[in-house]
């Protein structure tokens, strides 16, 4: 039986980790931490049994816990991973972004390294039924090699935290580390590095705050990538008409488009339609993507898609600080450090 303990019981914890972890027999969330009295209300009314904690440190060192699910704002996440680490904790899972710095990424990996915890970035786009498709058309082959992959986010506005904290924590820099870049770019940046299966050569981005309301981050960007035999490009916007999720990827021989809730797989005159039944935009709940997520990040006795998931967070950190950098330098080409 894993015993694990929640630190933060907000809106994704509640929404997406609790009814996917409470679906599995061997896994039981035994103690909460949150530093809002309303949230460890709530944690109380859902799961009655579990010890309640004000502080995620607290947690960390008094509770009897096999592991713990990171769900606290991203500031906060490579500090509790070292912490968790530190204490010998076998099952250690992050939230997105797993670290904000490259500083951060290394520091984590030497505590990973000490402690042998299995340390796991939730990366729960990569789970849904229809990206796990275009993954599965992709390893076939069956469009040739890629030539490009583009990909688009839109939002209206940037999600609210819940209420019992700091709802625009996204747009506090000091919490979020950054914008959209790192709050949606991170989900579609493993997608495309995925897809791609080459190691990135550039980044160049162009970054800007549209809408008052979201400064000082960004809210509107654009990433384009280099690699060996093809180009990635990312569009991400807090400022759309309405929820969107798209994208295309041209491949030699076909290509497959991408749309909220179907793919379209093109080979040369036939086009094959596979309809899908959750939309990518529904919400960023989906307890089926983080089921999916945890049975293969943690379940499986088999540590390799985990250590995979590891190595490929200090791909995605180093490809979002270079983004940055590029867009700093009005889009001039960056390298990013890992790779
Ligand atoms: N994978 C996804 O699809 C997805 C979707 C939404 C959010 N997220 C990520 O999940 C994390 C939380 O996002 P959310 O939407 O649930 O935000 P939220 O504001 O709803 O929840 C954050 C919770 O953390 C608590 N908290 C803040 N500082 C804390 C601290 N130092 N110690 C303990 N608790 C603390 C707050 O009280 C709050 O309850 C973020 O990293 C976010 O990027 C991921």
């Amino acid at each position: 039986m894993r015993r694990l303990g929640l630190l933060g019981f907000g809106s994704i914890a509640e929404n997406g980790h609790l009814p996917a972890l409470q679906s599995f027999p061997g896994m039981q969330v035994v103690a909460v931490a949150d530093v809002s009295p309303e949230r460890l209300a709530r944690a109380r009314e859902l799961l009655p049994d579990a010890t309640l904690y004000e502080s995620p440190l607290e947690l960390i060192s008094q509770a009897e816990v096999t592991g713990v699910d990171i769900c606290t704002p991203p500031n906060t996440h490579a500090d509790l991973i070292v912490a968790a680490c530190t204490r010998g904790l076998v099952d250690v899972i992050c939230e997105k972004p797993l670290v904000l710095t490259e500083d951060e990424y290394r520091r984590v990996a030497r505590a990973r390294e000490d402690s042998g915890s299995r340390v796991v970035s939730v990366n729960n786009w990569m789970h849904s039924d229809l990206n796990r498709h275009v993954s599965a058309v992709l390893q076939a082959e069956t469009i040739g090699s890629i030539r490009s992959i583009e990909l688009q986010t839109g939002r209206p506005a940037a999600a609210l935290g819940n209420g019992g904290w700091m709802p625009r924590w996204r747009t506090d820099l000091a919490h979020a580390g950054g914008g959209i870049i790192l709050d949606h770019g991170w989900h579609q940046f493993y997608l495309l590095l995925g897809w791609m299966r080459e190691p990135i050569r550039s980044v160049s981005a162009t970054a800007r705050t549209v809408d008052p309301r979201h400064a000082p981050v960004e809210d509107e960007a654009t990433v384009e990538m280099q690699f060996a035999s093809g180009t990635g490009r990312v569009e991400l916007s807090w400022t759309s008409k309405e929820r969107t999720n798209g994208g295309f990827i041209q491949g030699s021989d076909g290509s497959i488009a991408i749309h909220d809730d179907r793919i379209e797989v093109k080979l040369g005159a036939e086009t094959r339609e596979m309809p899908f039944a959750g939309r990518l935009t529904q919400s960023s709940y989906h307890p089926d993507w983080f089921q999916a997520m945890y049975r293969r990040n943690l379940l499986d006795e088999d540590r390799a898609e985990a250590d995979r998931n590891f190595a490929e967070a200090g791909v995605l950190v180093s490809t979002i600080r270079a983004a940055y950098d590029s867009a700093r330098a009005g889009g001039t080409p960056r390298t990013p450090s890992v790779h």
